[in-house]
């Protein structure tokens, strides 16, 4: 993995950001076993390094976050876990909410809601409702999420829709799918940074992902940073996106 210098934050000003970066927040178990830690310690500093990167990000003038937080497969966990990172997600909406309320984030939320208690599931609109009129950064935390089980909801809704006479078959198209997604007015990530040295995407915006830029960093999510995101930030600057088409030349 080629190693990228932390560009100062006045320089990363001057260049564009992306727009949209997502990210998967792992090792935390891995942090906590290199120190002798029980794994739920390695969660409660996940909380901590989430905080500082939404602060970060909003910073930078990114608009929108992304954070792979429960997934659907996650449910396999033991119970104690599984327990341990619902507790996270109530302490972290009950503290964070006014403070992120405050600085301008609009927390939205894609996912499964069916299944989930009852009171995250009022935590969670809650979040929704009070932010909704905000526009410094989009926080979209993925709770309950799985890429194709979204993807099934969306082709869920357009075959109800199809079948209420209100969209033609040939109407079925990707943009039209898109818009049936759990946030349809998401921008597709930019940069998907997943932590840990894992390299794949494990179910998450799979469908979004079509030509984003994956950057896997080797940093346990609790040791995450500012400094750990703007270098995430120059390696995607030195890729070059051609969604599909030519390279740009000069001079031609
Ligand atoms: C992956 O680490 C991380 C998760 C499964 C959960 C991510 C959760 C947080 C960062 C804290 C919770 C935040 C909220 C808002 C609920 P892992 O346990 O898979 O680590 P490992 O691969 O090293 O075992």
């Amino acid at each position: 993995m080629a190693k990228t210098e932390p560009l100062p934050t006045a320089e990363i000003g001057d260049f564009a950001v992306p727009r949209h970066v997502a990210i998967i927040m792992d090792g935390n178990g891995r942090w906590a076993a290199a120190r002798g830690l029980p794994r739920g310690e390695g969660h409660r500093r996940g909380v901590e390094a989430l905080r500082r990167t939404v602060r970060a990000a909003g910073d930078l003038g990114i608009d929108f976050l992304t954070i792979f937080s429960f997934s659907a497969e996650n449910w396999s966990r033991p119970p104690a876990e599984i327990r341990e990172l619902m507790g996270l997600l109530r302490r972290f909406v009950r503290h964070d909410l006014a403070d992120l309320h405050r600085r301008g984030v609009r927390v939205r939320v894609i996912g499964e809601r069916e299944g989930l208690d009852p009171d995250i599931r009022r935590l969670l609109d809650e979040a929704e409702e009070l932010t909704k009129d905000n526009n410094r950064l989009v926080l979209v935390v993925a709770f309950n999420y799985g890429a194709r089980q979204e993807i099934a909801r969306a082709a869920r809704r357009m075959a109800a829709a199809v079948a209420a006479g209100k969209l033609a078959v040939s109407a079925v198209t990707a943009d039209s799918l898109a818009s049936y997604l759990d946030v349809p007015d998401l921008p597709d990530p930019d940069l998907i940074i997943r932590t840990s040295g894992e390299q794949r995407l494990s179910n998450f915006l799979l469908w979004q992902a079509a030509y984003s830029e994956l950057v896997f960093v080797p940093t346990y999510w609790p040791d995450f940073d500012r400094t750990a995101l703007e270098s995430a930030i120059a390696e995607y600057r030195r890729r070059e996106r051609r969604f599909g088409g030519l390279a740009a030349r000069t001079g031609s």
